[in-house]
């Protein structure tokens, strides 16, 4: 099995092979379903019974916890009775940019689509026409725009993309006039785009006081059709500023604006994990998680929000991440490992070396830094991360045999490590942490 399969669990391939163990330590640790290829789902210990062709390092992807979230998100963005006319259901766009965040970008949204996300958000159109291809055939809004020449694959793959100059709108009015003229089956409507406000990331977008330029480019473009507005929040989790408060006045006015000038804004979104956790005014028509939908909470400011926020909307962590140790070793005081000797033992030490690196997305500011768990219990990781192998001091872990499983995020035991624990230690972000994750580490995606 190669590292970059994306393999849903009816798709496993011969070469993953389920094989009950009974070992103590497998049956105290949490339970999982795979469907074997004969159809049927088999009820097994966790990870032990994970046996597949190759370098012994995968991440379990669960399907279940996924759409779970989902649906947590949507009750939460939809909280008073049945929706009306008066109050429609507010849209989930699904961000699945970057390959879902690390998780897999084609099994995430063929999930998220049973679950009906109602649309998709990617970076570029080149994920929008993977996703197309795989037969995803909800609307799928490009985040970032576009760069001139993709204009062809966007009309294409029918996806729409964010505008955030008024050139982009001269190119994508180009390429659809031409589409119409060219095309055997001529298009039926016109190109939807939407209208990327900036309300004060000072990233991209159009500002404001560029809304009238834009309006009037856009009086020329007959074969284009604003469909949506949208805005992006820079700090919704910190309520030690007044930022996000201050976007939402820039954004408000941006709105007011294009109605004095006629424009429809069409479907209008502007809140990403933190602000639909915490910020209902910026739930708008639609909202747009990313972390969430993973299972990871933002990093409230100040800290002391955490466990209120992370109490309005519940989530469970998608990702296990874990590699068996292929090598134990005792060494005697005063011996180093690694990578320019960046530990030394200081007593006699067990010392058990994992099939993780930071190719595979353990990462190497963790060197000396951060833990894995063996046996239900914590080891340090010790000396140098390198590409493909990290060193942890099992010492205490008498039992640790090669061959344990080392689980880097996710629970073993009663013992578990979040990916937002280690992003604390990495000082960076989870979900640098879940696109670090390397394309050589087969996923296994769970019900
Ligand atoms: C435009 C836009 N919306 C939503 C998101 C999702 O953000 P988060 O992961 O914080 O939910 C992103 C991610 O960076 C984004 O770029």
């Amino acid at each position: 099995m190669t590292g970059n399969e994306n393999q849903e669990p009816d798709r496993l391939k011969p070469v993953l092979q389920i094989r009950l163990v009974t070992n103590r330590h497998a049956v105290e640790q949490e339970r999982f379903f795979f469907r074997s290829k004969i159809g049927y789902a088999v009820k097994i210990p966790m990870t032990r019974t994970v046996k597949f062709d190759g370098r012994p390092i995968w991440a379990e992807v669960s399907l279940g916890a996924l759409t779970q979230n989902l649906r947590a998100i949507r009750n939460h963005v939809n909280p008073a009775g049945a929706p009306g006319a008066r109050h429609p259901r507010r849209k989930i766009l699904a961000v699945i940019k970057s390959n879902a965040y690390g998780h897999g970008i084609v099994p995430v949204a063929r999930a998220l689509s049973r679950a009906r996300a109602d649309w998709f958000g990617v970076t570029c159109s080149a994920e929008g026409a993977e996703l197309r291809e795989s037969g995803i055939r909800e609307p799928i809004l490009i985040l970032t725009g576009f760069w001139a020449g993709e204009e062809q694959r966007i009309l294409e793959h029918h996806l729409t993309p964010a505008i955030m100059r008024p050139e982009q709108l001269r190119l994508l009015e180009k390429a659809a006039a031409h589409s119409y003229k060219r095309a055997r089956k001529p298009r039926k409507g016109p190109v939807d785009f939407h209208l990327k406000i900036d309300s004060g990331m000072n990233r991209l977008g159009i500002a404001p006081p560029e809304l009238p330029a834009f309006a009037r480019v856009l009086a020329e473009c007959p074969h284009l059709r604003l469909s949506g507005t949208f805005t992006h929040i820079a700090s919704s989790e910190v309520f030690t500023t007044e930022q996000t408060i201050e976007q939402e006045k820039s954004f408000r006015a941006a709105l007011a604006c294009m109605n004095s000038l006629g424009l429809d804004p069409g479907i209008v979104h502007m809140a990403n994990s933190a602000a639909i956790v915490s910020r209902p005014s910026t739930w708008y028509q639609m909202v747009r998680p990313g972390a969430i939908l993973y299972g990871y909470h933002q990093f409230f400011e100040p800290s002391t929000l955490n466990p209120e926020m992370e109490a309005k909307l519940p989530v469970r962590p998608v990702l296990s991440f874990r590699a068996r140790i292929i090598s134990l070793k005792e060494l005697a005081p005063g011996a180093r490992v690694g990578y320019n000797a960046r530990w030394t033992a200081d007593k006699p030490s067990r010392v058990a070396v994992l099939a993780a690196g930071y190719a595979d997305g353990l990462v190497r500011v963790l060197s000396n830094k951060g833990r894995i768990i063996v046996r239900g219990q914590f080891a340090p990781i010790i000396g140098t991360v390198s590409m493909d192998l990290t060193a942890a001091d099992v010492t205490g872990i008498s039992e640790a045999r090669v061959g344990d499983i080392a689980t880097i995020y996710g629970t073993d035991g009663g013992t578990t490590q979040s990916v937002p624990d280690v992003a604390r230690v990495a000082n960076t972000a989870s979900a640098e942490l879940l696109c670090a994750l390397g394309k050589r580490v087969p996923r296994f995606y769970l019900p």
